[in-house]
């Protein structure tokens, strides 16, 4: 088992190893004294470990309730929030009891923003289920549901008091999802770790799951500890990621963040190399690294539609949209751009 310390406040650890679900009961009694938990999953993860951790968590000495939602990312939304909190508020959990977050981002996001706000906040734990949420989304604190106007439109930063990421979920996972999750990794490789970049190119997540993993949550716990509230450093995580959303929300959601985010990457990285402002070997290495995750690279929309949909992002601050740009494989600078330049610096990209 691999542990990485995420030093934001409160500071918790993240734990990536094989067969953690069955034993998370007694890494949770570890951090918090037996109570009423409340195991928050979603329909599919529901059926496939929701009894193992139940059976962990009570051996342990917690008592467990269950509250369960229709996987995808529709449930994501204020009626599902609602929902939780009544089911809290009926089984009478207090303060100084628990929620137990078992899924994916999606569980995560959920969950973590009940706790955030239930009684004005209360401690949670992730046990993540999918590649994305061992890599990313489990680690910073970002909590959020959906608005009919947009996605992650209300949320909270609020930290869980443990991760725990048993890599044998890894096995269970649609391989849309799992390259979903690889779409991140490969993300961490371009913007902190060409050494990363490398070992996702030479046989993807196979040879070293525990090792990659704990590498990409290193890499997000070190830039989220340096700017927790998400206004500077935190922002080179959104390398293909301005792109990326102005393809999602193109596709009305039918396409999924991590092919999104993979095009966005390549997009960004095409129009640079075309600039001269990065060597091709990179792009070579991303668009291989990509592809052997099964990724798509090339977007064909219009390089209009895609600087509509960035000018729209709500990363936007006045004119100028802050780019992050690939100087080299392993390092990633942000760059502010003008938004009337936008289109054509996608345009070279395409
Ligand atoms: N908070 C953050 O910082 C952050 C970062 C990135 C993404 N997100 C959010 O994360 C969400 C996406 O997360 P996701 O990709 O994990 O989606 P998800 O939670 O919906 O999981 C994807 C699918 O896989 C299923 N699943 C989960 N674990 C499984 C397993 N071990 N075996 C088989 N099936 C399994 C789920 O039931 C679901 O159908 C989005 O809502 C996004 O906004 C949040
Ligand atoms: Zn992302």
């Amino acid at each position: 088992m691999r542990t990485v310390e995420v030093r934001t406040a409160p500071a918790y650890e993240v734990r990536i190893g094989p067969g953690l679900l069955l034993r998370c009961g007694e890494h949770i009694a570890a951090i918090h004294a037996p109570c009423l938990a409340a195991l928050v999953t979603d329909s599919r993860v529901d059926i496939l470990y929701a009894a193992a951790v139940t059976r962990s968590l009570e051996e342990a000495g917690f008592r467990v309730v269950k509250f369960v939602f229709p996987a995808g990312e529709a449930s994501k939304n204020l009626e599902t929030y609602a929902a939780l909190l009544s089911f809290l508020a009926e089984r009478g959990l207090t303060r100084s009891d628990l929620i137990v977050a078992l899924g994916g981002g999606i569980v995560g996001d959920l969950a973590g923003f009940a706790a955030a706000t239930y009684l004005r906040g209360m401690d949670f734990v992730q046990l993540a289920t999918t590649l994305l949420a061992q890599v990313d989304s489990s680690v910073g604190g970002k909590t959020a549901v959906d608005l009919p106007q947009g996605k992650n439109l209300a949320g909270a930063f609020w930290q869980p008091r443990l991760v725990l990421c048993d890599v044998r979920c890894l096995a269970t996972l649609s391989p849309e999802t799992l390259s979903d999750g690889l779409a991140e990794a490969i993300k961490y490789g371009m913007i902190a770790d060409a050494g990363l970049l490398e070992q996702l190119r030479n046989g993807g997540l196979s040879a070293d799951a525990e090792g990659i993993i704990a590498r990409c949550v290193q890499i997000k716990a070190d830039v989220v500890a340096a700017d927790e509230r998400d206004n500077a450093a935190r922002q080179l995580l959104n390398f293909g990621h301005t792109a990326g959303h102005a393809m999602e929300r193109h596709s009305g959601f039918t396409l999924t963040h991590g092919r999104a985010v993979a095009m966005g990457m390549a997009l960004v990285t095409r129009a640079c190399v075309k600039r001269g402002t990065v060597s091709p070997s990179v792009l070579e290495a991303l668009e291989d690294a990509l592809a052997k995750s099964g990724l798509p690279f090339a977007c064909h929309l219009p390089a209009e539609v895609l600087a509509q949909g960035a000018a729209a992002d709500k990363k936007r601050r006045g004119d100028t949209i802050t780019l992050v740009l690939p100087r080299r494989a392993g390092e990633c600078i942000l760059s502010k751009m003008p938004l009337s330049e936008l289109e054509g610096f996608f345009k070279d990209g395409l």
